[in-house]
């Protein structure tokens, strides 16, 4: 078992080995008993349990380990005071919050990060965030939530980074190291929380919270390299799950938190259950009742029991017993307070409670500075999916303009569905965003059409009246907040009705049609939306939404972002992952009709917008790809791609140019391509630059047929592209040991 005191010095091992030796069993379980307080933020589905005054009490008992998604500072101020003067042993509490995408200054969410393809950008709005929050009281986040979601319908593909492991990998890493910071023990540092351990994202047709029986290869080579990389970056705590993965839920499951997480991983840290998982072992039916379920989570390795008060009641019974060893115990009561003595709560309990003298009192960046922050990430994170005859940038030179859709003001709907504690209530929406950045000229007529997904009486006639006098329409579709997010999966991934009935009413003057999507998820587009001249992805943009879109749309700046998951021709096709494996009757890409082959009756199997795509305001061609050392990888050796590439427009642009591999043969079957990396790089019109990628055997390996990491001598396949479906191809040969 990894040292649960790791990185601690040995006058506090002292101090918490005391500590220790001197509680009761009910403190010991009161440390691993997490709670949300009485003004807690409302996004679960119990309340909390107690009023305040009865809380103050159990915290005096020492029966409360911290408290999560508190409002107020107050609050959280005289429960601290509470655990450090008046309970027997005065061990501060922690609270946590769902800092997922900003605390007060609201970010994109985390899907339209990943968008940004720009890892060092997470990594800078999750420092921002947690400098917001710490300077709020709470030190622990319950993020980022690094689970690979490969199904549109499933609603929380929005907290996540995507489809793709590597991308997934990078942004977990950068997110850890923003929200941590270089130091836990700094006032602004807070503990990063990867979640949901484990496969969550894969839950039967896209259904929240439903089953997952996927194989022990897709799950360790698809879904739990997130979570290896967040650790690897650091992460000293980790959220079980609620699915069960082929059979057992993962908060009982010993072979993922026992055997795989601490003993195989090394995992030293803190696992907390979901929010009432624990409890739920008796609906999944592997629990009697909920005595049992404390047994079974506990023993599995889940240390701490949030929101259910399980372990509370039932933990020290156990101990009694026998059906729980001590020993276990007093193990995950030493994680709990090596967490705390990590973030040095043992020395300042008080940093970030606003009391008056405390030391080192975290400050956050000055409010103009989160803002810029803001509309820098909303820019960067929106996706130009189409742009025909370069429609797009508008000119400032006095068009009309017409705004068209349910969307168009829409403040509150631009945060997207973690903004807990957004200050303002709300967003800069598109009206306002655009009357900022179109200039005086522009005249712009609003025109909301439709409801979200109801017909407004008389909405068509208005809006086809608007777009005829219009010589640009904007239609702003797609869904609100309460359409993406946890237990938001849908049945569907189009647009609701209402709005492609606007869509086509619009489209029907002829007018050229601008189409700014609102989602959190990849949508099937049909219809005069899939028609439309250009299409913009805006996904929820945070606070500085309006502006950030308007920028891009009159040039102000250039959309660069890329898709981080693919579009599909049709709903039907989702599940749908551009790495997807080839099988015995791959489709033939030349024959798109050819019968017998893996494809749909009524589709090909290919996506509308492939992983990685996403335009900018010139078009930029790959000219040449040549590979060092005559196009052979040696065993211990390293092998250089060069590609050469030309914005061919009279813009600058930025152009994330990615590197995509598959071997020809291997002794498993393997996807049709795997990104293995990528770049950012910024072209002057007309400049022509060069981009290099390194391959060594580290990146070439998979997991062969005995599920250990191998690479295989052969040759591969290599793509330097602008998305998972297109780009310059080449050869090369990994050579065996020796040659
Ligand atoms: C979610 C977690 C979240 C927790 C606390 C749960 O319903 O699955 O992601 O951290 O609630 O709000």
């Amino acid at each position: 078992m990894p040292d649960p005191y790791a990185g601690l010095s040995t006058a506090m091992r002292h101090r918490l080995d005391g500590l220790l030796a001197r509680m009761t069993l009910e403190e010991k379980a009161g440390q691993l008993s997490l709670f949300a307080p009485a003004d807690a933020a409302s996004v679960n589905p119990t309340g909390p349990s107690l009023g305040e005054a009865a809380q103050l009490e159990e915290i005096r008992a020492g029966r409360v380990t911290g408290l999560f998604n508190n409002h107020g500072l107050e609050g959280k101020r005289r429960a601290q005071e509470t655990a450090v003067n008046e309970s027997r042993l005065g061990i501060p509490l922690l609270f946590a919050a769902d800092v997922i995408h900003g605390f007060h200054t609201i970010f994109p969410v985390p899907l339209a990060e990943a968008a940004s393809w720009d890892p060092s950008l997470a990594e800078r709005t999750a420092r921002a965030a947690a400098q917001e929050a710490t300077a709020d009281g709470f030190r622990w986040t319950f993020a980022p939530m690094v689970d690979i979601a490969r199904d549109a319908r499933w609603g929380r593909g929005i907290e996540g980074s995507g489809e793709d492991v590597l991308l997934g990998c990078r942004f977990a890493q950068a997110r850890v190291r923003g929200f941590q910071g270089p130091r836990l023990d700094a006032p602004d540092a807070m503990l990063a929380t990867p979640k949901h351990f484990a496969a969550y994202g894969a839950a039967e047709g896209g259904l929240d919270y439903n089953t997952v029986d996927i194989s022990e290869r897709t799950l360790r080579e698809v879904y739990l390299p997130p979570f290896r990389a967040a650790f690897d970056a650091g992460a000293m705590s980790v959220m079980t799950a609620f699915n069960e993965i082929a059979g057992v839920p993962s908060n009982a499951n010993p072979a993922l938190l026992d055997g795989l997480l601490r003993r195989e991983w090394g995992f030293g840290g803190l696992v907390v259950s979901d929010y009432t998982a624990d409890e739920e072992l008796v609906a999944h039916g592997i629990a009697a009742d909920a005595r049992d379920a404390t047994r079974l989570a506990f023993l599995a390795g889940s240390d701490m029991s949030m929101q259910s008060g399980l372990y509370l009641r039932h933990l020290p019974g156990l101990v009694r017993a026998g059906e729980v060893p001590m020993a276990r115990l007093d193990e995950a009561v030493r994680r709990v307070l090596a967490t705390k003595a990590r973030l040095g709560l043992f020395d300042h309990p008080f940093r970030g409670l606003g009391r008056p003298g405390t030391a080192d009192a975290p400050r956050p960046p000055d409010a103009a500075t989160l803002r810029a922050l803001a509309r820098e990430a909303a820019r960067r994170s929106v996706v130009l999916l189409k742009n025909e005859g370069e429609l797009l940038p508008l000119a400032r030179d006095g068009r009309r303009l017409a705004l068209i859709g349910p969307f168009i003001d829409s403040e509150f709907d631009v945060l997207g569905p973690w903004s807990l504690f957004p200050r303002p209530a709300q967003g800069i929406g598109l009206a306002d965003g655009l009357r900022e950045v179109a200039g005086a000229g522009t005249s712009l007529r609003l025109v909301r059409g439709s409801g979200v997904d109801a017909p407004l009486p008389g909405g068509l006639d208005e809006a086809v009246q608007a777009a005829r006098d219009a010589d640009v329409v904007l239609l702003a579709l797609g869904e609100n907040n309460a359409m993406s997010g946890e237990a938001r999966s849908r049945t569907e991934i189009g647009l609701p009705r209402a709005q492609q009935a606007l869509a086509e009413a619009v489209a029907a003057t002829g007018k050229p049609l601008v189409v700014l999507l609102r989602n959190g998820r990849a949508l099937a587009l049909e219809g005069a939306v899939r028609d439309a001249r250009a299409i913009l992805v805006t996904w929820f943009l945070g606070h500085e939404a309006g502006p950030a879109v308007a920028e891009l749309l009159f040039g102000v700046a250039s959309p660069s972002g890329r898709l981080p998951v693919s579009f599909p021709q049709r709903p039907g096709q989702v599940p749908y992952y551009y790495a997807h494996k080839r099988t015995g009757r791959p489709q033939p890409p030349e024959q798109p009709e050819a019968f017998y082959k893996a494809r749909y009756l009524d589709s090909t199997h290919a996506p509308l917008y492939p992983f990685g795509h996403g335009l900018g305001y010139a078009p930029v061609r790959y000219v040449s790809l040549a590979l060092s050392s005559g196009a052979r990888l040696s065993w211990d050796g390293s092998l250089t791609l060069t590609t050469q590439l030309r914005n061919e427009g009279a813009r600058e642009v930025e152009e994330v140019v990615q590197l995509y591999i598959a071997p020809r043969r291997a002794s498993v079957t393997r996807p049709v391509r795997e990104l293995k990396d990528f770049q950012r790089v910024r072209l002057g019109p007309g400049q022509v630059v060069e981009v290099q990628f390194s391959l060594r055997r580290a990146d070439l390996q998979w997991l062969g047929p005995t599920l250990q990491p191998q690479a295989e001598p052969g040759r591969f396949d290599a793509w330097v592209a602008p998305s998972a479906t297109t780009g310059l191809s080449t050869s090369f040969e990994l050579l065996p040991p020796g040659h």
